[in-house]
């Protein structure tokens, strides 16, 4: 089976695709999000053994510089709601009692009954982040609020598109964001850095980034590139007629929510891929991503690292796919 094989109907009904109009350039594109932040869907269980293996494969995956540990307790119980409100019939969070904050964690899906007390890490079989992203698919970075800056300080990120988490931590937002073309020059950084700073208790709000990614990998971060690397020049090098199969379309969820209690800012970032065979079953889905690789500036394309892929998935969009150039 291959990993094009392992997406169906479902994933296509359920696929965030990212572009309004035929052409993509970067903005602070955020908007206001209900409460559905935390999303399960059918490969729930094949996401979180990739992420197990990750973590036990490169530990630095996951950090949390150690003022950022009440800020992973506030994230893991908002995570929590967000579950039990989401996903009542598989998942439930019950307070036991006031003092100390005594709580009881149930989570079918994995068989999960734990007990714990708020902020004794002794009560957990895990580091409050690592125990609740063993039970979700999104990634997530919390950042620290101090000296007028957001600071990237905590996180749990297995399913990074083209970065490091283990290299970032502990930047700031602005620095974290200094290899991304056009970013700067355009004030989108600044005005995105100004936002999330503004940021309010209880709000929450989402945008999308995408890319490309050959045959499904989840784990494309700087430390594997060797490992996905290859793909891409296997894929632009190999037979037009496989790209339906190894070529997808990646998109980003990404929600920023201002946390209760420590007043960091968690930031998720779900991923969703979905091959190039399934978005050609809707012509304008097709017709929309084929515009879109077209016109997209040399610069942001070869940030993307889509500069060998991107005319393939463009060639078999015309040439098996429903597309016109
Ligand atoms: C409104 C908020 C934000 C905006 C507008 C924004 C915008 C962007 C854009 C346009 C890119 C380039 C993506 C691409 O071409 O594929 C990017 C990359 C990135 N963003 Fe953000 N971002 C935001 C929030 C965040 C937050 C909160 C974090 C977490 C610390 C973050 C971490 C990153 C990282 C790690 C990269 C990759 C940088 C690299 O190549 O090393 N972003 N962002």
């Amino acid at each position: 089976m291959t990993a094009a094989d392992m997406y169906t109907q479902n994933d296509i009904e359920n696929f965030p695709f990212p572009f309004p109009k035929d052409q993509y350039r970067y903005s602070a594109n955020v908007e206001p999000t209900g409460t559905q932040r935390v999303v399960i869907d059918d490969h729930y269980r094949r996401e979180l053994d990739e992420r197990a293996r990750i973590l036990a494969a490169d530990p630095s995956r996951s950090q949390c510089l150690p003022h950022m540990i009440p800020a992973a307790w506030d994230a893991m119980l908002t995570l929590m709601h967000d579950l039990a409100d989401g996903y009542p019939q598989h998942m439930t969070l019950e307070r036991i009692t006031a003092e100390p904050a005594a709580y009881r964690w149930r989570n079918a899906l994995l068989d999960i009954d734990q007990t714990f007390t708020f902020g004794a890490g002794d009560t957990l079989p895990a580091d409050p982040l690592d125990y609740i992203c063993g039970q979700m698919q999104e990634d997530v970075v919390l950042l620290d609020q101090r000296d007028d800056q957001m600071w990237g300080d905590a996180g749990v990120v297995t399913f990074a598109a083209d970065w490091s988490f283990g290299f970032d931590v502990g930047m700031s937002f602005l620095q974290i964001h200094g290899p991304v073309p056009r970013l700067h020059s355009e004030k989108i950084a600044t005005r995105a850095h100004e936002f999330i700073k503004r940021l309010e208790p209880a709000q929450s709000y989402r945008r999308t980034n995408w890319t490309l990614t050959v045959d499904g990998k989840l784990d494309t971060s700087t430390e594997t590139y060797p490992q996905w690397g290859r793909d891409r020049r296997t894929l632009s090098g190999g037979p037009l007629e496989d790209v339906g199969d190894r070529l997808f379309l990646r998109t980003e969820v990404q929600h920023l929510i201002r946390l209760p209690q420590s007043n960091a800012v968690m930031f998720l970032i779900r991923t969703y891929l979905l091959p190039f065979w399934a978005i050609a079953t809707l012509p304008e889905w097709a017709d929309r991503l084929y515009r879109v690789l077209e016109d997209l500036p040399l610069d942001m394309a070869d940030y993307k690292g889509i500069t060998r892929t991107r005319g393939q998935g463009m060639r078999w969009l015309s040439t098996y796919g429903p597309v016109t150039p």
